[in-house]
């Protein structure tokens, strides 16, 4: 088999935890590295009509490194890190980042809605979703804590099978709210009319997207199959 066929048969969540500098091209062409981390590369080719040649060119190719930052290079290293430590470090700087970030966004969204939406109708809807979307990622962060992280931390196994089939379900509701913002905001990307307040709440929408994908990457594709 070659080098090709080999990652194409390979999960898009194993290619993304062994080489997480190849984020950035999953990104180019809209595939799902954290919730449909499950999948192999063809199988995702197939169903959204990506070329197969072309991608596998890209990620084989040492310039893959679009997604090469600080986030990313943590979360190679994250393969070798024990569960324990894995754990802490998803709950204190994941969980800890949304915990601060999701507040302040809703204010900024909330604001910019009421300002700009008669003339940007999509930030009323991207309102509505960001509205929803807080509203479960809160309620999961408080259970993942309270229960699933806590029982793998104190080896109570008896809940865990259901508890991660809960997380999957919660993550991959989540990134569909995310997906849909991405579309209507044509990817945070701030009209020619922007004011400050508008551009200030597209960066921060955008930096909860990126960190939600890596937060669900570590917890998908590296905590939940180390267990
Ligand atoms: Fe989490
Ligand atoms: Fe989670």
């Amino acid at each position: 088999m070659n080098d090709k066929d080999a990652l194409l048969l390979k999960s898009i969540g194993e290619i993304a935890s062994e080489n997480p500098e190849k984020i950035g091209v999953f990104k180019k062409y809209g595939v799902d590295f954290c919730c449909g981390g499950s999948k192999t590369l063809k199988d995702v080719c197939e169903e959204s009509g990506i070329d197969q040649l072309l991608i596998a060119d890209e990620l084989n190719s040492p310039s893959a490194a679009a997604g090469n930052d600080d986030n990313y290079s943590l979360s190679k290293k994250a393969n070798d890190w024990d569960v324990d430590f894995l754990i802490d470090y998803i709950v204190n700087i994941h969980h800890t980042f949304l915990r601060v970030h999701i507040p302040e966004a809703s204010d900024y969204v909330e604001k910019i809605a009421n300002v700009h939406g008669n003339k940007h109708p999509e930030l009323l809807k991207i309102r509505e979703l960001f509205t929803k979307m807080s509203q479960a990622m809160i309620l999961h962060l408080d259970k993942e804590e309270e229960g699933l992280l806590t029982d793998i931390k104190t080896g109570k196994t008896g809940n865990i099978k259901k508890e991660i089939e809960d997380a999957l379900y919660s993550h991959e509701y989540v990134g569909h709210i995310l997906k849909e913002m991405l579309f209507l905001s044509s990817d945070y990307l701030v009209p020619q009319d922007a004011c400050a307040s508008y551009k200030h709440t597209y960066k921060l929408l955008k930096n909860i997207s990126d960190d939600i994908m890596i937060h669900v990457h570590m917890e998908n594709n590296i905590l939940f199959k180390k267990i």
